[in-house]
């Protein structure tokens, strides 16, 4: 057998064994993030600040097995794919070039193997490179080794300092997840078809048009899990936009811990302050739930922005009065016309500033 004959043979298998073309062990993750205008000391403020994020990881076999074993003890029908990003490596220190933007740039993992990088563009510069996306428009790019061997496609949305951004968490929000229960987590996370919260998709893009409004997801699941959440988004046709989530390591903490913790509230709240920091007077309208700390990190992001938080939406269970009263005593120092509680999209005002 020659050569390319060899090759071919090897693809079709590889191919044919997991569904993939490629059957590479390391692979890049990259998250939609955010560009906010230019306000350092130093910048023009009419140029933009560009953020990415990602993961560069490799597959953990050994840590998927233990892992898919784990939960078959109580879960039907674990998806290996999920499994598979969970359990991965980061790959730490590792060589990475940006393309596609002004000007090639090259850069390198983290201890966790994440890419995390700022860049500036003028006004022009981004211009020239904006594409639909949102309604603020969005900057495309891509991330690859330096053999190319590996590449990931990126995308950054647009936020400027006036108009609109609303942004939603996205457990029990608009997906099912059943976050009061660790099982139910498990479950929902790891196993069967990512589920929608009725209406909330009709409500969003509604509203999309209607505000002209950009969309954020701001949520305390793993980013590792992106690909599985953005074809859910893109399945139940969600709003584009950027996604903030939380990193997973088998260092911190173990997987149910990581989803049982409160700890997502210090890295909510960051992402908040970062997207009032960081416009001048764009405004916002927060949705969440009550099932976890989303009133409470919304009410005190109203506390110290209130002029530029519209309103606050928060998702409950039906017949919920003891939720209600908890409401009521997070939010004391919101005027009681800038928080709804809700609980499916069919709830959602049309109108939310009448
Ligand atoms: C919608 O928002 C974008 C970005 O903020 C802005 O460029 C555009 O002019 C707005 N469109 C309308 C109709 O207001």
């Amino acid at each position: 057998m020659n050569a390319i004959v060899c090759v071919i043979v090897v693809s079709i298998v590889a191919l044919s064994s997991n569904g993939f073309l490629f059957n590479d062990k390391e692979d890049i993750i990259l998250v939609p993030s955010v560009a906010f205008r230019d306000h350092s000391p130093t910048g023009q403020s009419s140029g933009w600040i560009l953020h990415n994020q990602g993961w560069y990881y490799e597959d953990n076999p050994v840590q998927a097995t233990i892992m898919t074993k784990a939960l078959s003890i109580g879960i039907k029908n674990v998806d290996k794919e999920r499994i598979r990003l969970f359990t991965a490596s980061g790959e730490d220190d590792k060589k990475l070039c940006v393309e596609g933007l002004n000007r090639a740039m090259c850069t390198k993992t983290d201890d966790e193997g994440r890419i995390k990088n700022t860049f500036q563009m003028t006004k022009e510069e981004v211009q020239s490179f904006i594409q639909p996306g949102g309604n603020g428009g969005k900057v495309t790019y891509t991330v690859s080794t330096p053999n190319k061997k590996l590449q990931a496609k990126g995308e950054i949305y647009l936020c400027d300092d006036n108009g609109i951004s609303f942004i939603s968490d996205i457990d029990d929000t608009i997906k099912v997840t059943g976050v009061t229960s660790t099982a139910a987590v498990l479950a929902n996370t790891f196993a069967g078809e990512y589920k929608s919260i009725e209406k909330m998709a009709d409500a969003y893009r509604y509203w999309e048009k209607r505000y002209n409004a950009t969309f954020s997801y701001l949520t305390a699941s793993p980013d590792q899990l992106y690909p599985f959440l953005r074809e859910f988004l893109d399945r139940e046709n969600f709003p584009s936009g950027s996604a903030h989530m939380r990193h997973f390591t088998w260092f911190d903490v173990n997987f149910i811990q990581f989803f049982m913790s409160a700890n997502y509230i210090k890295s909510k709240t960051d992402t908040l302050n970062m997207f009032m920091k960081n416009t001048k007077n764009r405004q916002f309208v927060l949705i969440g739930d009550i099932f976890q700390k989303d009133p409470d990190i919304y009410a005190d992001v109203y506390n110290a922005y209130s002029d530029r938080i519209l309103k606050i939406f928060i998702r409950k269970e039906q017949n919920d009065d003891r939720g209600i009263e908890r409401l009521e005593e997070v939010f004391k120092n919101v005027p009681r016309e800038k928080w709804t509680a809700f609980e499916n999209g069919d709830d959602l005002p049309k109108d939310i500033f009448v």
